[in-house]
């Protein structure tokens, strides 16, 4: 449940469409990087895998320590970076999934956050882990951490936060990260959703949408075993596989979902066809 309207992907790629077009001196790097998080943010909308909710950043090409468009030291906006007229506004609210990832993880990129439903049951339900289950899905891994909110200590949760799930603050945020160590891309939020990790935008939209994938598929062979989990991929076929989705299916994939949001009205990426930005048509 994300309460401000910013928590809206559209309205991200308003915000990401007016700062970096109002300034001609926006680096490349930047400006490649800001549509692609657009395309990505469609994409994920358009793949079911976030719904009005949920949100996809990227780290700064050319300043490691701000995502598009936040400095991670303390999740607050940095738009003037691009554009002294353009209003920032606070943003997410669980913005500090972000930063605390990209500040613990200098190889991590970008950063998918969404509710998608068919990785909900393995939120909630500890007694059956999330395992790699088909060749698409490696980053899924041979068992997906859970991080859980209703089992915080009291120094992470103090007492006048608002227990409604949201990673409100860099404390939560720091919480949720420590989840990926032991080299899950993905961590599963009990009774919310899940943060996927990736050195690319790209890749983490790949990746989420393949997690996605690997749920329903692994809730229907768990029912059709009457119960009984199959086995995860074990390790080198996981490693193989990563080495074929990062160098050939990704990229593969990326070039039909772009074809597939562009021929679809409500989806615009001003910044990609060079377009002045809007705020209609999203
Ligand atoms: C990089 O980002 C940080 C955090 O926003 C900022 O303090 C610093 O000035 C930026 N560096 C450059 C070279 O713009
Ligand atoms: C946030 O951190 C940046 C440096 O990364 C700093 O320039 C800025 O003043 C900080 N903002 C607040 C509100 O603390
Ligand atoms: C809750 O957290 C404590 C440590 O803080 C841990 O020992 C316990 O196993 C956790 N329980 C569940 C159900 O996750
Ligand atoms: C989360 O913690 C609560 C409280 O300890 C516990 O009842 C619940 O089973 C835990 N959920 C998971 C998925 O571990």
């Amino acid at each position: 449940m994300h309460l401000t309207p910013t928590s809206s992907c559209f309205l991200a790629g308003v915000l990401f469409s007016a700062l970096v077009s109002v300034q001609a001196a926006v680096p490349d790097a930047v400006r490649a990087a800001a549509i692609d998080l657009l395309d990505a943010s469609h994409i994920l909308h358009s793949l079911d895998v976030v719904d009005a909710l949920g949100h996809v950043s990227v780290r700064n090409p050319v300043n490691s320590s701000q995502f598009l468009i936040y400095a991670i030291q303390n999740a607050t906006a940095v738009g003037l970076t691009f554009s002294p007229t353009a209003t920032v506004p606070a943003g997410f609210s669980e913005r500090f999934i972000h930063s605390e990832i990209y500040k613990k993880f200098p190889e991590v990129n970008a950063v998918v956050h969404a509710h998608t439903e068919a990785i909900l049951p393995f939120a909630n339900q500890a007694k059956v882990p999330l395992v790699a289950q088909i060749s698409t899905a490696p980053a899924v891994g041979v068992q997906v951490p859970v991080f859980n909110f209703s089992n915080l200590s009291a120094s992470v949760l103090s007492g006048d936060t608002l227990s409604d799930f949201l990673i409100r603050n860099a404390l939560l945020g720091d919480a949720l990260a420590n989840k990926f160590i032991g080299g899950s891309d993905v961590v599963l939020m009990a009774n919310h959703g899940m943060a996927v990790r990736a050195t690319s935008v790209r890749q983490a939209v790949f990746n989420a949408y393949y997690t996605m994938q690997n749920a329903k598929v692994q809730f229907q062979s768990i029912l059709l075993g009457g119960g009984q989990a199959p086995a995860a991929l074990n390790v080198k076929e996981m490693t193989d596989c990563v080495t074929t989705a990062t160098t050939g299916l990704a990229p593969r994939a990326w070039n039909l979902w772009t074809k597939q949001v562009d021929l679809n009205p409500l989806y615009v990426n001003n910044l990609r066809n060079g377009a002045a930005a809007s705020a209609t048509g999203y």
